[in-house]
């Protein structure tokens, strides 16, 4: 616990990270890792068939994955190092020290890509690529290669966070790189990301292809083609990576999907989710069959319900790894469950670097309890706004929640109540000052930031 503690207490910080990774990886799936082999296959279309409408078509698509990914790709991507760093760094910490050469190499690759693309784009209409166009063409194909492989190193660090395997057991950089869930989320992805930029580019295609029916309903109808193809590994891989998730993630399912106050809506929810599939695929094949009669309009939505899709998933993954941010090794509080007998037998706040107080005393029992909320729960609550505590302790118990004993026996017994949340770490005098913190906290508009208006609630009560 030698990092200080950066906390947004109305959003939360879970909302920060899945933001900015949400749009990060829609970027990445979407306009590069799916869209570069997208490019090259249509630009050697063009080649191929010596008709310069593909070649254009090629180009303008590329144009615009450029801007995005060389823009909002470039700053998302830095976007979530700095705020997965600021919420976890012991997390991110762990996550070097293991993959010290993956990072390494990542960045390399990296800056191939960015290379790639900056060359493969604005070379794309000068004399040398009009006369050499294979070796044009075989940049499209190096890019394709560099994004994939920088999503393929990416895909080791968040498979190993949900299932370490033998690491645990045999640490080493490769046992951490071949987790039991790399490659299935790789063979998820891989396919995941062709199918969405299959859709980005239908969505676009009506409009770039305007003004030549012709072409257009050729246009939609290969890249249609491209995208029903892919679906069929897609979706054979999602199976193939359900299986693969322990049973103890499969249990969180449920509130990863709808959260605990929409459970009754499970059912609905699959329904939809199977319905959104079913709407991508049903797009695909209707653009293969009758091309010239799908409205523009119509190409937009399954690109739009990929977006929601990737997001989505994105989420469920982050949310069934929990209570660990690093599966069994480091608890999604930054604590490692192999430490809790020293903070039980010592107190959290005695190994606390940067916590305000270092011990429980009489005086102090609502600010220790503030040290101890943000050390425990901060990551993942805040008191009033997103996951507020408040509004949860509210919410399971009425009026009662605030009564120290009722209080008492749910923080020791949280990890059992809801096992998405890791146990409560420290002494039995720590838990009871966060309790008084959560009581007082009651009385207390300012929230997490008014420990001193709270302690002077919390003794009047
Ligand atoms: C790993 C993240 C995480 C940590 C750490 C965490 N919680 Fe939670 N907690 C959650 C999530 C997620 C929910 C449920 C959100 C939802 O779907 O409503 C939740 C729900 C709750 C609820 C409502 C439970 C119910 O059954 O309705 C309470 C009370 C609660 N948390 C208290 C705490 C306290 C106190 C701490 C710190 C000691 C803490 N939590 C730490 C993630 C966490």
């Amino acid at each position: 616990m030698d990092f200080p503690i950066f906390h947004l207490d109305v959003f939360g910080n879970r909302l920060l990270i899945a933001a900015i990774a949400s749009l990060h990886v829609v970027i990445n799936h979407m306009l590069a890792v799916g869209a570069a082999p997208l490019i090259a296959f249509l630009e050697w279309r063009g080649y191929a068939t010596g008709d310069e409408r593909w070649d254009r078509l090629a180009y303008r698509l590329l144009f615009i994955c450029f801007i995005v990914t060389t823009s909002l790709g470039a700053l998302t991507g830095v976007g979530i190092w700095l705020s997965t760093s600021l919420v976890n760094p012991h997390a991110i910490g762990s996550l070097i020290r293991v993959f010290f050469w993956a990072w390494f190499s990542e960045w390399i690759v990296f800056v191939t890509e960015v290379a790639l693309i900056l060359i493969y784009t604005l070379s794309w209409r000068t004399d040398w690529a009009r006369r050499h166009k294979r070796a044009h063409l075989g940049l499209g194909v190096a890019l394709a290669v560099a994004s994939w492989l920088t999503m393929a190193v990416i895909v080791a660090i968040l498979g190993f966070q949900m299932d370490t395997g033998v690491w645990t057991v045999d640490p080493g950089f490769w046992t951490a790189v071949l987790n039991p869930l790399y490659l299935p989320q790789l063979f998820f992805r891989t396919p995941f990301a062709l199918v969405a930029a299959g859709l980005f580019a239908l969505a676009v295609t009506g409009r770039l292809t305007r003004g030549d029916p012709e072409f257009r309903g050729r246009a939609v109808r290969t890249i249609s083609a491209w995208t029903l193809l892919f679906c069929v590994p897609w979706l054979a891989a999602a199976w193939g990576y359900w299986q693969a998730i322990p049973a103890r993630m499969l249990d969180n399912v449920s509130t990863a999907l709808t959260t605990l106050a929409f459970q009754q809506y499970l059912d609905p929810l699959r329904l939809l989710i199977g319905a959104s599939l079913g709407a991508v695929v049903l797009a695909c094949a209707w653009g293969v069959g009758a091309p010239r009669r799908l409205p523009s309009a119509v190409l937009v939505v399954p690109a739009v319900l990929a977006v929601w899709q990737l997001a989505y998933f994105e989420r469920v993954r982050e949310f069934i790894r929990k209570p660990d941010i690093v599966a069994a090794y480091m608890y999604s509080n930054a604590l490692r469950p192999a430490d809790y007998p020293l903070y039980a037998q010592d107190g959290l706040l005695a190994h606390a670097t940067y916590a305000s107080v270092r011990a429980v005393t009489g005086e102090n029992r609502i600010q220790a309890g503030r040290e101890v909320f943000r050390l425990a729960c901060s990551r993942c609550h805040t008191t009033r706004g997103v996951n507020g505590i408040v509004a949860k302790l509210a919410g399971l118990y009425g009026p009662g929640a605030w009564d120290p004993a009722v209080l008492d026996t749910y923080l020791a017994g949280m990890h059992n109540a809801r096992p998405f949340m890791p146990p409560l770490p420290g002494t039995a005098t720590e838990r009871a000052a966060l309790a008084d913190y959560l009581i007082a906290l009651r009385h207390d508009p300012a929230g997490l930031d008014g420990a001193q208006t709270a302690g002077a609630a919390g003794s009047t009560r």
